[in-house]
This record gives structure tokens, C-alpha cells and sequence, in this order.
């Protein structure tokens, strides 16, 4: 079967073995690569020794700095293949034509620690996906768990800030036990829902071919007539959904730091290919406001029992990578990278992410044409008058480069939304210029409780040992007694077991968080805000 990704990638693809005799970079072969210019067999290394200039050079700027979150991940090649044509919900081809298989990237990581860190540890799992379409590229850019801790991109560096090894030690790498990440929880009380997933068995998988994804926010798909529903994405592991305890967990992390990343390079070269289901939760424009939660809200879930999910397709990741710098580091995923017929929907933490992702990726891939790199190129054609910058790969010949061309008449034109041009859904808004966030995102507690109600006993139990272990390694009696009263608010044994396992104060029933100093984000759950 054809693979046009695949294809691609082989143009650029460089086979060792092929290669003969060794050259400088300027093509010049050399005699010698083991012994550096002298003066003198026992004198110092000359200065004019090019070859030694060079292969040093080159070696001293090996390394790109790590991506700022998600710095250790795993990936490999497949393929996406649609079940039935989605044309009632959208207009995007790879999600209308049935016949077409489309290439995909994947590339799973873990969100908190250094590249060099272990695999099992507890955390959010990123799930990114990126789809080589014939209309251009689709990223999905997910979680494995349904939820996040924020509500607002604005709090995206203090989340990191907080949740990262601190900054005068370094410690702890790859884990959440420490006083600055659960002080950040304990004064965010959105985050309830979420550090309860990631307290739960779902933050440790058992294997990367047995874990969810979610992409999490609410994007819009829009159909050939212009009508939009709003949709969450997901992907079901055909292998279902299995986890480590802590224990197991740890001796893995002990014994192979690579646990996840060699269990799914292996099952990749043995042919037992990992797969997925993409499912789609669909809710039509005019439902907007019919839940008792808002569906902007990313701190929310859709309950499947309410809202099913549809699915809708299958991918199969049948490839692992020739080489892990160039497709698995260089690889650029954004959730900006929409086709027609997929759009965003206002919540503001992912409006806040649109921004994000091009902003540090010009810096870790040094500059504006890393859309050229062979991994992140899309497989249908792309031009534009977009011209020169640092690493530029692409010869432009002609005398122009812009828009309202009159000299040349095969100047890159915008694409009538009639033949396939990217038309933005034009969704009516009309309200006043404001800090704030809507009273409808107010509820931290609702969407907890119901995960913690629907665990079974023994999951509540490793949910309990999971927040005790985690906060119990926190120094400060001030991030300890605020978190035991954030868990007071979704569950009064929850609260009281952790309290009694790490010697914290349990509140009086419903007692506010507690700081030492007024939380703006207590202070606007406690106050009326303002939203049209
Ligand atoms: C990676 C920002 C929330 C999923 C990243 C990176 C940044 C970032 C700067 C590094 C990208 C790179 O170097 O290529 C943000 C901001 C967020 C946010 C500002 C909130 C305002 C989320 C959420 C999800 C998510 C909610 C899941 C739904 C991912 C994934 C990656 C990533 C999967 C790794 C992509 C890869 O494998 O290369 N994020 N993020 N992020 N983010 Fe986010």
C-alpha cells in the first residue's frame, strides 16, 4: 500500500551502509580521522587542523534544548483508516473518504520530567497525533487522561513552574512529590478533578499500547453546508485500558528506565501492532448550554453515558523510526494545525495554546522554516510567499514573493473556500473586553466527586496510598493541610485517611481552602465575576 509520508521521508533518508569513504563536509576525502594535526608527534594541536575543526565543532552542537514540558517521548509511524464518512459533521477529507488511508505520527511522552528520565512514573501521558492529510496536516494534540488541571492558558508557566523539578535542587525528576506542585494544587481548586485522575492507577500504564487519549478541549467540525456541532476526540486502545500498581512501577523504573519506550519499539518490530479507535463525542450547536457544566471547560469531562462516543476510525502504528533525532526530536506537533472542516471552540486554554506551541518551537528547532524538516513537512504541496530565515532548505527561483502579483501569474494565491481554501467558522461573539472567567466554570467539586464515586474500592485505596505517598514528602504543614482540604471538598474519607496517614489537619466539614495570603484564584471562586 502506498504510504506518502513514508515515501517522503526516504527521499531524505541517508543509509549508512551505503556510504563510501569518509569526507569532510565540503566533500574533501580524508586519510585520517583518528589523529589530530601536531607540530611534532608529542607538540600541540594545530590550529589550521580543519578536519579535527569540524568533526569537534559539529559534535559541540549535537544537543537542541528539550521541549520545555514532554521532553521524554516515544513515537513511531502508521497509519489512520476511517470506519464511515463523517460528512454530517464535517467537511474534512480524511474524515469523509473511506477509500483513503491517511499517514500518521505518533509520539507519546511523559509530561514532567527530563529526556532522561524514567518511563513509569506517575504522570500525564501526552498522546500527540499528527495526520498528514491531502488538505495539509491535522494535530491532535491530547493527554491520556480526559481533564487538565487549569482553566485558563494565563496559568500555564505557574502550573509548570510549580509541577517541574524545583529550581534550586533539581528534585524531584519525573514526580509530583514535592511542596511546590501540590502548593499550587492546594490554591487552585479547579485542579480537584484533575489530581485525582493523576492520583489514580490511570497515571502509571502499563504499557503505552494500553493507555486512552483525549484531546481533551472542545474543537468544533463543520460540514459542507457551513453547520457546526462542537466535538471531543478520543482514542481507545484495542488492547483496553491496563495500569502498573506503585510498587510494580517502581521496580520497573528500577530495573529498566526504558519500560514503556522498549515495550513499544519491540511489539512495533515484532508486528504486533499497537492500535487505536478514534471516537468522536458530538454536541449540536443549539445544546450548547443544555449540561450543568460548562462544555468550553476544560477542567470537565463529557459524560460518555450522556454524550456517547462514536467510533469512527482506527490507527495502526506499523513503523518505528530510522532515526530518533530526526523524526522523534524534530517532530513539531500544535493544536493550531487544523484542516477545513475542523475548527476551535473558545476555551481558553486552548485559545491560550494556539499561541504557545510555533512560540517555543521557533526556539527549539532554531528558527521559522522548521516546518521543513522532513518529519513535520506536510505530504500534500505547500507554497506561499513566505521567504528566507535561519535553516532555510528550500530554493525560492523568481523575482518575486508577494501577493497581488501582477508580474507573475503563478505567484501563490489564496484558494477560493470553494475549492478547498481554509474558511474560519464564523461564529457570532459579542461581549465586553475582560480578565475573568464565567461563573459557569465555577464548579471545581461536581466532576470529582463522580470519578472518585465511580472507583472501586481497591482503586480508592491506591488512590488514597497514591496521595498519601505524594504528599506526604512535602515539608511544608501549610501545602499538606491545604491539599487535605481541597480533597475535603470532594470526599470527607478521602480527606480524613490522607490526613491521618501524613499527620495533617482534617477541616471541619466544607471549610474554605486555607492560605497564608488571598489566592486570586480563591478569591474569584469565592466572588461574582463578571461574563456576558
Ligand atoms: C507539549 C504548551 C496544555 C499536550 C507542549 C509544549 C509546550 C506546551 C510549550 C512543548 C512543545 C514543543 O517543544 O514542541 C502548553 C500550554 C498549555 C498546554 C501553554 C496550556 C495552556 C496542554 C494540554 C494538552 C497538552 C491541555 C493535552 C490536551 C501536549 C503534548 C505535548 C505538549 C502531547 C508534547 C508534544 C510532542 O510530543 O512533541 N505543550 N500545553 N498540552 N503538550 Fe502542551
Amino acid at each position: 500500500m502506498e504510504n506518502k509520508k513514508a515515501e517522503q521521508l526516504k527521499k531524505f533518508t541517508i543509509d549508512n551502509e551505503e556510504q563510501a569513504g569518509l569526507t569532510t563536509n565540503q566533500g574533501l576525502r580524508m586519510a585520517e580521522d583518528e589523529f589530530s594535526l601536531k607540530a611534532g608527534l608529542r607538540g600541540p594541536t594545530l590550529m589550521e587542523d580543519f578536519h579535527f575543526r569540524e568533526k569537534m565543532t559539529h559534535f559541540d552542537h549535537e544537543r537542541i534544548p528539550e521541549r520545555v514540558v514532554h521532553a521524554r517521548g516515544v513515537g513511531a509511524h502508521g497509519i489512520f483508516q476511517l470506519y464511515e464518512s463523517l460528512s454530517e459533521y464535517t467537511k474534512a477529507d480524511f474524515l469523509n473518504d473511506t477509500s483513503k488511508t491517511t499517514p500518521v505520527f505518533a509520539r507519546i511522552s511523559t509530561v514532567q520530567g527530563s529526556r532522561g528520565s524514567s518511563d513509569t512514573v506517575r504522570d500525564v501521558r501526552g498522546f500527540a497525533t499528527k495526520f498528514y492529510t491531502d488538505e495539509g496536516n491535522f494535530d491532535l494534540v491530547g493527554n491520556n487522561m480526559p481533564v487538565f488541571f487549569i482553566q485558563d492558558a494565563i496559568k500555564f508557566p505557574d502550573l509548570v513552574h510549580a509541577l517541574k523539578p524545583e529550581p534550586h535542587n533539581e528534585i524531584p525528576q519525573g514526580a509530583s512529590a514535592h511542596d511546590t506542585f501540590w502548593d499550587f494544587i492546594g490554591q487552585n481548586p479547579e485542579s480537584a478533578h484533575m489530581i485525582l485522575w493523576l492520583m489514580s492507577d490511570r497515571a502509571i500504564p502499563r504499557s503505552l499500547r494500553m493507555m486512552e487519549g483525549f484531546g481533551v478541549h472542545t474543537f468544533r467540525l463543520i460540514n459542507a453546508d457551513g453547520k457546526a456541532h462542537f466535538v471531543k476526540f478520543h482514542w481507545k486502545p484495542l488492547l483496553g485500558i491496563h495500569s502498573q500498581v506503585w510498587d510494580e512501577a517502581q521496580r520497573a523504573a528500577g530495573k529498566n528506565p526504558d519500560f514503556h519506550r522498549q515495550d513499544l519499539y519491540e511489539a512495533i518490530e515484532k508486528g504486533d501492532f499497537p492500535e487505536w479507535e478514534l471516537g468522536i463525542q458530538v454536541i449540536a450547536e443549539e445544546d450548547e448550554f443544555s449540561f450543568d457544566f460548562d462544555i468550553l471547560d476544560p477542567t470537565k469531562l463529557w459524560p460518555e453515558e450522556e454524550i456517547p462516543v462514536k467510533i469512527v476510525g482506527k490507527m495502526t502504528l506499523n513503523r518505528n523510526v530510522n532515526n530518533f533525532f530526526a523524526e522523534r526530536e524534530q517532530v513539531a506537533f500544535h493544536p493550531g494545525h487544523v484542516v477545513p472542516g475542523i475548527d476551535f471552540s473558545n476555551d481558553p486554554l486552548l485559545q491560550g495554546r494556539l499561541f504557545s506551541y510555533t512560540d517555543t518551537q521557533l526556539s527549539r528547532l532554531g528558527g521559522p522554516n522548521f516546518h521543513q524538516i522532513p518529519i513535520n513537512q506536510p505530504v500534500c504541496p505547500f507554497h506561499n510567499n513566505q521567504r528566507d530565515g535561519m535553516h532555510q532548505m528550500t530554493i525560492h527561483h523568481g523575482q518575486t514573493s508577494y501577493h497581488r502579483n501582477g508580474l507573475n501569474a503563478n505567484q501563490p494565491e489564496p484558494v477560493p473556500v470553494e475549492l478547498g481554501g481554509y474558511d474560519h467558522y464564523q461564529e457570532k461573539i459579542d461581549g465586553r473586553k475582560i480578565r475573568g472567567r464565567s461563573d459557569s466554570f465555577l464548579d471545581f467539586y461536581s466532576q470529582a466527586k463522580l470519578f472518585y464515586n465511580s472507583l472501586a474500592p481497591f482503586e480508592q485505596k491506591h488512590l488514597i496510598a497514591a496521595c498519601s505517598f505524594e504528599l506526604g514528602k512535602c515539608k511544608s504543614d501549610l501545602v499538606k493541610n491545604n491539599a487535605v482540604a481541597l480533597f475535603n471538598h470532594i470526599d470527607r474519607q478521602l480527606a480524613q485517611e490522607v490526613a491521618d496517614n501524613i499527620g495533617a489537619e482534617l477541616p471541619e466539614e466544607n471549610l474554605e481552602v486555607k492560605s497564608d495570603k488571598k489566592s486570586p484564584a480563591l478569591s474569584m471562586a469565592n466572588t461574582v465575576s463578571k461574563s456576558d
